[in-house]
């Protein structure tokens, strides 16, 4: 483990200058409809963008870490989901599809670094804001090279983002529920539209915390690192890990706020 976390801390800026280029790609290459095609569930899509940075960005990694295996949202030749035992890199080469179909603006770039089943490394890039976030566990967090640590601040002092999709709608009014509780003991909520860079505001301290019921790995492996080593905390709303072979809910937040959206959440799960 401290061999692979050594090689992360030299390669540190040579995987965040991979994940720019990537975003800047995203920035750069604005879909048309002729490229967005839809997949099984409401409102699920996917562009040629998607697909040409996830099979970028594994041919890079491919190359600098030969024999690792890949976790992406994509379907791209060698996306095997199966690698737990070694290196495994969980790519979103899109998070916030929708955001970038209809021009919002507010997307990203995602990659998380796994080593036999734990989380080692994330690197999250937002072209639109030129936001690097990135973070080795046990060597800290930082956004476009400076240091990130959070307040302990409660949600009453803080914004509380969540996210929803179409395609999850199991739990719809509890959500809503939740929301609106959150709403009224916070300072607002948002929704953004982008998971990934929810979890890394917590990081940056713009959130208090991030909720949404049903996330993939692939949407929150590279964003738990970043907001742990930022010295927040990331679970399952129940309190039990976040797991990386499949599905799960997540609860970002800062101390305070990740026990206060628990005890909001109960009431309505
Ligand atoms: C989605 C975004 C959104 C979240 C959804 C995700 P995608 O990812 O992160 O904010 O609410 O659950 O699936 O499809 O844009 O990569
Ligand atoms: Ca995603
Ligand atoms: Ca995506």
């Amino acid at each position: 483990m401290e061999e692979i976390i050594a090689q992360f801390v030299k390669l540190r800026s040579i995987i965040a200058e991979i994940v720019r280029d990537a975003g800047q790609y995203m920035k750069e290459h604005a879909p048309d409809n002729r490229e967005v095609h839809r997949k099984p569930g409401l409102a699920n899509f996917v562009t040629d963008e998607d697909v040409a940075i996830q099979k970028k960005l594994m041919e890079e990694f491919d190359r600098l870490f030969p024999g690792c295996t890949f976790f992406g949202e994509e379907d791209v030749a060698g996306n095997d989901r199966d690698g737990r035992d070694g290196l495994c890199f969980f790519i979103d080469p899109i998070d916030g599809t929708t955001n970038y179909i209809f021009g919002y603006n507010h997307s990203c770039v995602s990659v998380g670094a796994g080593y036999g089943g734990e989380m080692i490394a994330g690197f999250v890039y937002n072209p639109y804001a030129d936001e690097m976030f990135t973070a080795v566990r046990g060597c800290g967090a930082e956004m476009n090279g400076r240091e990130l640590k959070i307040h302990d601040v409660p949600i009453e002092e803080g914004i509380v983002a969540f996210g929803c999709a179409r395609y999850n709608e199991g739990d719809t009014d509890a959500l809503f529920q939740i929301a609106k509780e959150l709403y009224l003991n916070s300072l607002s909520i948002r929704e953004g539209g982008s998971a990934a860079l929810d979890i890394c505001r917590v990081a940056k301290g713009a959130n208090a915390a991030y909720l949404e019921l049903k996330l993939n790995p692939y949407d929150y492996a590279a964003g738990s690192v970043i907001v742990e080593e930022a010295g927040g905390r990331i679970e399952q709303v129940d309190g039990r890990c976040i797991t990386l072979d499949g599905p799960c809910s997540i609860l970002a937040g800062t101390s305070k706020a990740v026990e206060e959206v628990r005890e909001i959440c109960r009431k309505y799960l």
